[in-house]
């Protein structure tokens, strides 16, 4: 390794992927208690209850499962590619399918309650949100786990991948944060302001999101916790390389 090169602080690394872990599971937790304690708990009949789905489904889904998707690549980052590739496919394929019962759950409710849809800020950037993770989800697959790409086309598609993974995990908690306040205004508006326990509660679901995407960006864009190249990936690299700028794969 080269000396200017940054140590890979391995105390530190397991230290904030636990931080990470207990910021996503005490907001998917405080989700569960806010809908259960003080919104009547769960159901799937076109009520309330069954509103009280969106916000678990989509915490749990969109942004805790979705964060530790990516955080896979840096936890197993000496392990075989193929098999993390895998495990990322995966933890996705369970986010998107509990997303899309978090989604189903409240255009049913609306429907079942005759509310219009999409009409908030709130709804329009869930959408989105949801309409490019797919998308992403698709392209991940079709470039990575069943390459049908040439390698020099997934080694320029790679980039945008990772830069949309932490734009994906932004809006997601970017949405969320629009959902809990907007639900805190239809709910307890006239004493929200008197630090009541279910806005206090709320409050802190929103900040422990926050914070779980501050860790989880901190820790997929430091250098030094990335996959240490190896044979396959440099072989890759000097492909596209020697594609791209016309030079020849240096010689030992
Ligand atoms: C990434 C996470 C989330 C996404 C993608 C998302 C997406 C959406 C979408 C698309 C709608 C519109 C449904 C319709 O028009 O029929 C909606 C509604 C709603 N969501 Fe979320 N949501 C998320 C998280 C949350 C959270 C954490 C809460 C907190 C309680 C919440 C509260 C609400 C409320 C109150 C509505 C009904 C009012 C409205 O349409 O804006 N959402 N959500």
């Amino acid at each position: 390794m080269d000396e200017s090169t940054p140590r890979y602080r391995r105390p530190a690394f397991a230290g904030l992927v636990g931080v990470s872990q207990v910021l996503g599971l005490a907001s998917v937790v405080l989700t569960g208690v806010w809908m259960g304690r003080y919104r009547g708990g769960f159901a799937w009949d076109g009520s309330a209850q069954q509103f009280n789905l969106h916000p678990l489904c989509m915490v749990l889904g969109l942004v805790f499962l979705q964060g530790d998707a990516m955080l896979v690549y840096r936890v197993f980052r000496n392990e075989a590619k193929r098999s993390v590739k895998l495990l990322h496919g995966v933890i996705h394929l369970l986010a998107l399918i509990i997303s899309i019962v978090g989604f189903v759950a409240v255009f049913d409710f609306h429907k079942a309650a005759g509310i219009p849809d999409m009409y908030s800020l709130h709804s329009w950037c869930g959408l989105a949100t949801l309409v490019l993770f797919c998308l992403q989800w698709v392209m991940g697959l079709v470039f990575f786990l069943f390459p049908v790409a040439s390698s020099w086309l997934r080694a320029a598609y790679l980039p945008l991948h990772v830069f949309c993974g932490l734009v994906l995990l932004v809006m997601a908690v970017g949405t969320s944060l629009l959902g809990i306040t907007e639900k805190l205004l239809f709910s307890i508006m006239s004493t929200y302001s008197q630090f009541v326990p279910e806005g206090v509660l709320a409050n802190v679901l929103g900040v422990l999101l926050l914070s779980f995407g501050v860790v989880l960006g901190y820790l997929l864009t430091r250098d030094e916790y990335r996959r240490p190249p190896n044979p396959e990936e440099e072989s890759l690299s000097v492909h596209f390389k020697t594609l791209t700028e016309g030079g020849l794969p240096a010689t030992p």
